[in-house]
């Protein structure tokens, strides 16, 4: 059965926006395992826009499934991880004015740097899995600096037109195989939603999906019902 990884960073991109204490990640990382959720992914990025070190101490000390630590191969960040030894380290490119994460990372033409925080997280036991565009160079250049596993980047499949999707497919199949081929685990992510996910769950020998802004989103709106029916509970016996 496919793995279900869950981003909780967006719970914690709510929580910033006031710089207050919710919504909690650590909690909506408990509340995803209590779905069903494989593993919790977050990403500690190097401006803490989202997830701080606090979540990142709390998440290793409460979550029960695996653990998959997302972050760039700055040196203070490999550190950070190396002594939180999450399951994973999923090594990403890393932009201050990126959004969210743009591409893949280049693995061929970075592998010294790449190899480097590799063997730093492998001396610590954490498995290593490294986001990349579903390129078969890539893919090659993974298996090359001793990857776990790769996360194929859906983002451009997510975004593909009527003309552009059955390339897009093709290039993640394509890739998936290669992968397994090389003896990697095959991880996808990057804009799944409740409507493109079948074809990439279909992909022979995928193994894990990490799926964040569309789940976060809809727990926004599945709740939004009950989180005002309970305000109104409370005002309603506010006064006299
Ligand atoms: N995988 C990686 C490497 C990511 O950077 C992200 C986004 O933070 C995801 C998966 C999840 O993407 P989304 O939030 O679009 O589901």
């Amino acid at each position: 059965m496919i793995e279900l990884g869950i981003n909780i960073d967006h719970v914690a991109t709510l929580r910033q926006a006031r710089r207050t204490y919710e919504p909690d990640p650590v909690v909506a990382a408990a509340l995803a395992e209590q779905g069903g959720a494989d593993g919790i992914t977050f990403h500690l990025r190097e401006d803490r826009r989202h997830i701080q070190e606090r979540d990142v101490e709390l998440l290793m000390r409460t979550v029960t499934v695996k653990t998959n630590m997302e972050f760039g191969c700055a040196d203070e960040i490999v550190d950070i991880a190396c002594n939180a030894a999450p399951t994973w380290g999923l090594l990403v490119p890393e932009n201050r004015a990126e959004v969210t994460t743009e591409g893949g990372l280049d693995v061929a033409a970075d592998q010294g740097r790449v190899a480097a925080a590799i063997q730093k997280l492998k001396e610590h036991q954490i498995l290593v899995s490294l986001f990349i565009d579903p390129d078969i160079k890539q893919v090659e250049a993974a298996a090359k600096v001793g990857a776990d596993a790769v996360e194929l980047h859906t983002g451009p499949y997510a975004l593909a037109t009527r003309g552009s999707y059955t390339d897009e497919l093709a290039r993640l199949s394509d890739a998936g195989k290669a992968t397994s081929d090389l003896g990697m685990r095959l991880h996808a992510g990057h804009g799944l939603n409740y409507t493109n996910v079948r074809p990439v769950a279909a992909i022979p020998n995928m193994i894990e999906l990490n799926i964040g802004h569309s789940i976060v989103s809809r727990a926004v709106m599945v709740g939004m019902k009950d989180a005002v029916a309970e305000m109104r509970r409370i005002l309603d016996v506010c006064q006299p």
